[in-house]
């Protein structure tokens, strides 16, 4: 079909306003908004003022309202457990409202918040949706962080409910939650009333007496009382969750997400951009701990009265490289969304895709990726492979949809690969230098999305305006800084192609290095550190640390090196997989004392490379170089 992406965008650019008002009544309200959109109000005006509404309604009561009842609202696939469950939009209804009575008679109320410390299992959908059904606000922290990022979050979000369970499971092994939950629950400053703790049968978990609650007893009891909860109107404007992210430094960003805006947005972004219909089986292959968990694995198929799968599993090893492939047969599946990396991993263990040819795939209709650079190779193997459209899109956490792609449910676009494709209705993208002038089509600069940001994206972060304000507005006034380097073609297709601050991107997980040379420099015989990205050719990009030590230090630099990765690792958790740390004798510096990390980023990853004309000592480069090759990493020559 030809696209009508042109016409879409450019009804948008007439009348944004008139825009999202007609996008906004595909969602129910309980009362009309008064404005569309009030400039004047928030840090850069809100969406939909005035409205009031209710997530948990419009993903469950209204979809059963509307004959949906029968149909499955989600589909727990879980190769770790050997589980699968169906479960039908009533019977999540009514584990939800269960679950939401629990949260009452514990005395949690409108705008409170919930921590959500959960592995891939149905009880956590249960617990974000039960947290929009009495207008709570929910925290979901990812399970492969640690007991002192759990706290970090606990304690800025003021948590009065931690909601999370006995144990996850990764490949061959059992994680016990409990003593992490434990751990941050005491190093948190603040101190939440109670932890609901789901005990799964692979892990049981010793609970404390008064602050701990068994979620089983408790959700039976409160269904055995015949709990009913009717949805708390919320303003749309009101938030419905916060989720923390890196930021430069190793406090996290709390990103918050409104409740009407998110909906309109997600709905608009299933039907138009996804191009999955009501009834259709969407699966989102990444973790509810991500953005892309919270968007796509939760509201946005129940809001499109879709059926979503929650995966518990990995791409492979669980049990090998047709996982997808299993799943998608299985459950029917008209389109994937996942990370580049995952098929980086199926394709080194498939290189000719043998476990998709066994598979019938005929229902498969389209595979998005985003989270990281889809690289031209992997997405030539999996067009190849699969004979579907694969569909890169480019968004971040902060905007909570794509900012960019091909889209589907409007008419694809031609593709051309490596590029994001276009900017979607509700974006206006646009490269400017580092000075904040635009820059010729073609040039690369720094990637800017004009203001106001459509529904949907952050209205601010949690109880820091100032703080978005700085990191997010003032460089450019006028414009919302994504902190992703990239250019605009003559054909207006946006390619972004690294970040301009210190996150890089580790198997679709974004990380800060900041947060990490912040742990290595609190080693005691660290005396200077670096942490860059270095290339991996499965997971995108791998940290790789470089230490400088104490001059009186005699200990065996190895011994320096295994206690930082055990440091990090202990810190941020093992989602950080920080594994290569070099002990060098200096850091190359420019005169003014700024270490030169884009260099040595480029000689570890044997690019070619410029001696910079302010470097200090250019020995200091020669010396790293020869650090790496001891590692195997890099070459030389500049
Ligand atoms: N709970 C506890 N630990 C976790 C975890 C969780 N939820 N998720 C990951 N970890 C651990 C892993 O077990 C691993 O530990 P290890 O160092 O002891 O091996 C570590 O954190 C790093 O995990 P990860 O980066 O995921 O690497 P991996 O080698 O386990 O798997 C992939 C690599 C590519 C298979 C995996 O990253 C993947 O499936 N990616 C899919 C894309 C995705 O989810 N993207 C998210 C955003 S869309
Ligand atoms: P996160 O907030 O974890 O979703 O990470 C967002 C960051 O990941 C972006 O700012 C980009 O740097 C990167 N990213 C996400 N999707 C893409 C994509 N399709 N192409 C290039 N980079 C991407």
């Amino acid at each position: 079909m030809a696209s009508s992406y042109l016409d879409v965008y450019g009804a948008w650019q007439r009348d944004p306003e008139g825009f999202w008002a007609d996008a906004a009544q595909e969602i129910d309200w309980f009362e009309p908004f008064d404005r569309v959109f009030d400039a004047q109000e928030g840090v850069y005006g809100h969406w939909l003022t005035g409205g009031k509404t209710n997530t948990c309604y419009n993903c469950l009561d209204r979809q059963i309202a509307a004959g949906r009842g029968g149909q499955d609202a989600m589909i727990y696939d879980s190769p770790v457990t050997g589980t699968i469950e169906h479960w039908t939009y009533e019977a999540m209804l009514a584990e939800v409202t269960a679950l939401a009575c629990v949260y009452r008679d514990l005395g949690i109320g409108k705008g409170d918040r919930i921590v959500i410390y959960m592995p891939m299992i149905p009880q956590a959908v249960f617990a974000m949706l039960a947290s929009a059904r009495i207008g709570a606000v929910h925290s979901v922290v990812f399970g492969g962080f640690a007991a002192s990022e759990l706290a970090a979050r606990i304690s800025d979000c003021e948590a009065k409910l931690v909601v999370s369970a006995s144990c996850g499971i990764e490949v061959g092994r059992t994680i016990a939650y409990k003593p992490l939950l434990d751990a941050a629950m005491e190093i948190s400053p603040h101190k939440p009333d109670h932890c609901l703790v789901f005990q799964r049968p692979q892990l049981t978990a010793e609970l404390v007496a008064e602050r701990d609650i068994d979620f089983a007893t408790a959700v039976s009891s409160a269904k055995a009382r015949g709990a009913e909860m009717a949805c708390t109107p919320v303003l749309a404007t009101d938030p419905l969750y916060i989720l923390y992210t890196s930021g430069t430094t190793g406090q996290p960003k709390g990103v918050v997400r409104d409740n009407g805006g998110h909906m309109v947005a997600l709905k608009w972004s299933m039907e138009h951009f996804f191009g999955v219909k009501p009834g259709e089986v969407f699966w989102a292959a990444s973790d509810i701990g991500w953005v892309v968990g919270h968007c796509y694995i939760v509201y946005g198929p129940l809001l499109n009265g879709s059926t979503a799968i929650l995966y518990e599993g990995k791409p492979v090893g669980t049990p090998d490289a047709g996982a997808y492939w299993r799943v998608i047969e299985e459950h029917r599946v008209a389109a994937l969304f996942t990370a580049p990396t995952a098929f980086r991993a199926i394709r080194k263990e498939d290189p000719q895709g043998d476990l998709i040819r066994s598979r019938d795939l005929s229902g498969f209709r389209a595979l998005f990726l985003a989270g990281e650079r889809a690289d031209p190779d992997t997405i030539a193997w999996a067009e190849t492979q699969l004979r579907v459209p694969v569909i890169d899109n480019w968004w971040q956490t902060e905007t909570g949809w794509p900012v960019a792609g091909n889209p589907l449910g409007l008419g694809l676009l031609p593709v051309k690969y490596g590029s994001a494709t276009v900017p979607l209705p509700g974006y206006d993208v646009r490269i400017l230098d580092d000075a904040g002038h635009p820059v010729a089509r073609g040039t690369l600069g720094n990637v800017v999305i004009k203001l106001p940001l459509p529904p949907g994206c952050l209205p601010t972060f949690w109880k820091a305006d100032e703080r978005f304000r700085q990191h997010c507005l003032a460089e450019f006034p006028g414009y919302y800084r994504t902190a992703d380097a990239g250019y605009i073609d003559e054909d207006g297709y946006i390619f972004i192609m690294s970040r301009t601050d210190d996150i890089i991107n580790v198997a679709g997980h974004r990380l800060s290095t900041g947060s990490m040379e912040e742990i290595c420099a609190s080693h005691a015989d660290v005396a200077e550190c670096a942490v860059i990205g270095i290339a991996d050719a499965i997971k995108g990009q791998v940290p790789a640390g470089f230490l400088v030590i104490n001059a009186n230090v005699s200990r065996q630099t190895a011994d320096i090196e295994r206690e930082i990765v055990a440091l990090v690792r202990e810190r941020i958790g093992p989602v950080a997989a920080l594994k290569t740390v070099i002990c060098v004798k200096r850091l190359p510096k420019t005169r003014s004392g700024k270490i030169l990390r884009g260099t040595m980023q480029k000689l570890a990853d044997g690019e070619s490379w410029k001696m910079p004309a302010t470097i200090d000592d250019p020995a200091v480069l020669e010396e790293i170089a020869d650090a790496l090759k001891a590692r195997g990493l890099g070459n030389t020559a500049p």
